[in-house]
């Protein structure tokens, strides 16, 4: 049994935490990642309409008893608007979900400190993704529970301070009273280990749940994830002030020419239209939309299930803690 202040948070047997996936965090990957021991996530964006969201969190709750966090994802974005944040924000409150990560601009400015109240009230807990001590500070100070501190090595859309993880956690760590877990280039027991070591109560990943038996994507992503190393990611949209980090292929080498010779937002659009990017998942064509992965792809070698993966984490980063330790004499 692990002990730290995010299982005792939440009850759970790991302190593995499955960060969100536009498209991919579903009610069935979410609940394999909670029945393994870990938190699986529920990523919001999936779901345009109240009915859908509500129908989502229920049909969760019918595959797993154990806990699970709702990604509240408040970032810049043509589909899913300022009107989605409040109503997500009212029916996680509504059905007492057990957490929220949030990530983008923190509740309290998306949609008033009335929201952070409504949710402490229904007992949800409260985590902010960050790339900055800063921003972390701020997480504290209005009221969250726990932070998730993403490095620049993260997918999704790390911050453009590009902190590493290895710096970011315990900084933000020795900054904070509440729980902090780290977030990007953790795929292994390694990681957890190092996490734990610098001072972190967990970890989160999300790359690596891509490549378990449970995650509905197309085979051919699954496989490509294996081949890949950790250097076959790069950086995107720094032109248009939403960095993010994708699976180096021929639509992301596009991209990045679009943004060198100065191709503004009206060109970019097309090619990352989050319907694109769907379409690409299910497809299996990895060339067709740019498509989010962190530098832990390098430590993705096989296709597990969500529980194999999960044990043999712990597993791992026991074996390393006690050989860390007895290196200390
Ligand atoms: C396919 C994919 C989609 C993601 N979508 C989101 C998202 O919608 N919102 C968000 O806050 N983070 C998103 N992320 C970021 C993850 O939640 C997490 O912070 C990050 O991937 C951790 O790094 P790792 O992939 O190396 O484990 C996404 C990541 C991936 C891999």
């Amino acid at each position: 049994m692990f002990k730290t202040a995010i299982t005792e948070m939440f009850g759970i047997k790991y302190p593995i935490i499955c960060g969100a996936m536009m498209w991919l965090c579903k009610p069935n990957l979410c609940a394999a990642v909670s029945n393994a021991g870990g938190m699986g996530n529920l990523t919001a964006g999936n779901y345009e309409t109240e009915e859908e969201f509500r129908a989502a969190i229920r049909e969760t709750r019918k595959l797993t008893d154990k806990p699970f966090m709702v990604n509240i994802t408040m970032l810049p974005s043509v589909r899913i608007t300022a009107a989605h944040h409040k109503m997500y924000i009212r029916v996680c409150a509504e059905e007492k979900v057990d957490g929220i990560e949030f990530s983008g601009t923190p509740a309290d400015k998306a949609a008033g400190m009335e929201s952070i109240e409504m949710l402490k009230k229904a007992g949800v807990k409260l985590f902010h993704k960050v790339g900055s001590v800063r921003h972390a500070v701020h997480a504290e100070k209005v009221g969250y529970d726990g932070i998730y501190a993403a490095g620049i090595e993260e997918g999704g859309h790390p911050l453009n301070d590009d902190v590493t993880t290895m710096v970011l956690t315990p900084r933000i760590a020795e900054s904070v009273k509440i729980p902090v877990v780290t977030v990007g280039g953790v795929a292994d027991g390694r990681g957890l280990a190092a996490a734990l070591a610098l001072g972190a109560s967990g970890i989160m990943m999300a790359s690596r749940f891509v490549a378990t038996k449970e995650c509905e994507v197309h085979e051919n992503i699954k496989q490509e994830l294996v081949r890949r190393q950790e250097f076959e990611t790069v950086l995107y949209g720094k032109s248009i002030n939403l960095q993010g980090r994708g699976l180096k292929t021929k639509v992301l080498e596009e991209i990045l020419a679009i943004e060198e010779r100065g191709g503004g937002l009206q060109e970019l659009i097309p090619l990352l239209s989050g319907q694109r990017v769907r379409e690409a998942w299910k497809k299996g064509d990895v060339d067709y939309a740019p498509l989010m992965v962190g530098q832990s792809i390098g430590f993705i070698h096989d296709i597990p299930t969500c529980r194999e993966l999960l044990d043999r984490m712990a597993a791992e980063a026991r074996e390393h803690l006690a050989r860390s330790s007895q290196a200390c004499g």
